[in-house]
C-alpha cells in the first residue's frame, strides 16, 4: 500500500454513543496501489473463548499461548475472575489456574458480556447447572440477540431460567439446578447452541447428544479432548458422558482466520497485491471462505501445515486475483458465517453475480449484517438486492466513495475499511471503535503491509 494514496484518520467523539456503548471513531481510506509484505493476524476468537472456559473449569493449571485480548475475550475472562478462578496475563499468554467443574464461586454481581454472544451462550450453559444464582447480560446489540435457542435445549435438560421478553433475551437470570443428559436434534446451524449443550452436558447425569443440521465450528470438541472428556463425535452428532475430570493443559490459539479474512479479500482485490499471513488456524470446520474465494478464482496457497493443540494451522499466501461471482448456498454460508460482510467487499469488486441464499442467520448477528453491507454497498454505487434471508451483488471494477456506517459492528466496519482499498472515492467508516472487539491492532497492522 503507498501511504500517498492511503491515509486515514482517526477521529474519536465521545459526545455520541455507539449502538454498543462505546465511543464513535471515523476513518477515512483511499485507495491503495497494492498490499506487500507478510503479518500475523491476532488469535481466533472462539478459541481463545474455549480457553478461557475450559481452563477454569479443569483441575490444575492450563497455559494459553496466543491468546487473543480482545474486548469479547475480556468479557469472559473477567466473568471468571468474577467466579473466583486466577487468571493471570503476560503478553498474549494466559495461565489459568482450574477450579475444577465444582469450583465456581457465586459471582456477587451482574456478568456483563458486553458484544459478546459467545460469552453470553457458552456461559448459559456452564451455568445452568452449577449450584448458585447468576445473571447474565449485555450491551445494546447483545440484548437484542436471540437467546431462546439456548433456553429450550437447557430447559429440556432441567435448567431453570427467566429472561426478558417471554424468556428470549437479555438480561437473563439462570437458578443453577442439577441437570440430566438430553439427547437434543437443533434446528439451527450454531456452534454457540451447541458449545452450551455439551457444556452443560459436562454437569448432567448421563449421556448428552447433540445433533446439528450442519457442522458447525468443532472448537468445543476439540477442547473438550484436550482435557480429556469423554467426547465422542459420528458425523453431525457429538456424545459427552456427564461429570467427567478435566485436566489442565497446555494451547496454543492459532491466528483467527476470520480475522485473516480481511487482509486475504484486501490481498485478491487490490492489483499488486502479495501477502504472507503466518500461523492461521486452518481448522477445516473454518476453511470455507478459503474454498468459497478460490471458487471466485482467487489464488491462495496453504503453506507450512502444522498441527498445534488443538487446532491445525498453516501460513496462508494470496496474490491480487481476478475475481468472478457466485451463487452461495445457506449451508456453504454456515462454514463461513463470520465472513459474510468481507465476502461482500469480494463480490462487489469481482466480474459478474454473486447471490447468498438461505442465510437468514446473518440478520441476527452483531448486527443485521445483510442489511448493513447492502446499505453500505448501496452507498458506494454496487447494485445490490437485499431479500429476508441473503442478497445478489452485481460485480463492478471500482467502488464509488461516501460515508459508510458500520453499526457498532467490528466485521462490518473492517470490511467497509478494506472496500476503500479500491474505491475511486474516498470511503469513510463511521463508528470503528468496535474493531478493537476482535482484532485490536488492524488498523496498525494494515499500515504495516503499506
Ligand atoms: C461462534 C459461533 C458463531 C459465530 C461467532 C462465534 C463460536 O455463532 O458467528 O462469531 O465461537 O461458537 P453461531 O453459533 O451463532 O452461528
Amino acid at each position: 500500500m503507498d501511504s500517498r494514496h492511503l491515509r486515514w484518520k482517526r477521529m474519536v467523539s465521545s459526545s455520541a454513543a455507539a449502538p454498543g456503548g462505546g465511543p464513535v471513531s471515523r476513518v477515512i481510506v483511499e485507495p491503495s496501489s497494492g498490499i506487500r509484505g507478510e503479518l500475523t493476524v491476532p488469535g481466533d476468537k472462539s478459541v481463545s473463548h474455549r480457553a478461557v472456559i475450559f481452563g477454569s473449569i479443569a483441575e490444575g493449571i492450563t497455559r494459553v499461548s496466543g491468546f487473543l485480548f480482545g474486548e469479547d475475550n475480556i468479557r469472559t475472562m473477567d466473568a471468571f475472575r468474577a467466579m473466583g478462578v486466577d487468571i493471570d496475563a503476560d503478553g498474549a499468554s494466559l495461565t489459568v489456574k482450574g477450579v475444577g467443574l465444582d469450583g465456581l464461586m457465586e459471582p456477587d454481581d451482574v456478568i456483563d458480556a458486553g458484544n459478546s454472544g459467545t460469552t453470553a451462550r457458552l456461559l448459559m450453559g456452564l451455568l445452568a447447572g452449577q449450584t448458585f444464582f447468576s445473571v447474565i447480560t449485555g450491551d445494546r446489540s447483545l440484548r437484542e440477540r436471540p437467546m431462546g435457542r439456548v433456553i429450550r435445549p437447557l430447559t429440556a435438560m432441567g435448567g431453570a431460567m427467566a429472561g426478558r421478553v417471554e424468556n428470549t433475551l437479555l438480561p437473563l437470570a439462570i437458578m443453577g439446578r442439577r441437570l440430566s443428559g438430553v439427547e437434543y436434534s437443533s434446528p439451527l446451524a450454531s456452534a454457540q447452541v451447541k458449545s452450551a449443550v455439551l457444556l452443560a452436558g459436562l454437569y448432567a447425569d448421563g449421556d448428552t447428544t447433540y445433533t446439528e443440521p450442519v457442522k458447525t465450528r468443532d472448537h468445543t470438541e476439540r477442547m473438550l479432548k484436550a482435557f480429556g472428556a469423554p467426547v465422542s463425535i459420528d458425523g453431525n452428532m457429538v456424545r459427552i458422558s456427564g461429570r467427567p475430570t478435566l485436566a489442565g493443559t497446555e494451547l496454543v490459539v492459532p491466528g483467527d482466520i476470520s480475522s485473516a479474512a480481511f487482509f486475504i479479500v484486501a490481498a485478491l482485490i487490490t492489483p499488486g497485491s502479495e501477502i504472507l499471513i503466518r500461523g492461521v488456524g486452518i481448522n477445516p470446520t473454518r476453511t470455507k471462505i478459503i474454498d468459497l474465494l478460490v471458487r471466485m478464482g482467487a489464488d491462495i496457497a496453504l503453506l507450512n501445515r502444522t498441527t498445534a493443540l488443538p487446532e491445525p494451522v498453516a501460513d496462508l499466501r494470496v496474490r491480487s486475483s481476478k475475481l468472478h461471482g457466485i451463487d452461495i448456498g445457506g449451508e456453504e454460508m454456515a462454514g463461513a458465517i463470520d465472513e459474510f460482510p468481507i465476502l461482500c467487499i469480494a463480490a462487489a469488486v469481482a466480474d459478474g453475480k454473486t447471490t447468498v441464499t438461505g442465510a437468514s442467520e446473518l440478520r441476527v448477528k452483531e448486527s443485521d449484517r445483510i442489511k448493513a453491507m447492502a446499505e453500505g454497498l448501496t452507498t458506494l454505487g454496487v447494485s445490490v438486492e437485499e431479500r429476508p434471508d441473503g442478497v445478489t451483488i452485481e460485480g463492478r471494477q471500482r467502488l464509488g466513495g461516501g460515508s459508510v456506517k458500520s453499526y457498532g459492528d467490528h466485521r462490518v466496519a473492517m470490511s467497509m475499511i478494506v472496500a476503500g482499498l479500491v474505491s475511486d472515492g474516498r470511503i469513510e467508516v463511521e463508528d470503528v471503535s468496535c474493531i478493537d472487539i476482535s482484532f485490536p491492532g488492524f488498523m496498525d497492522a494494515l499500515k504495516e503491509v503499506a
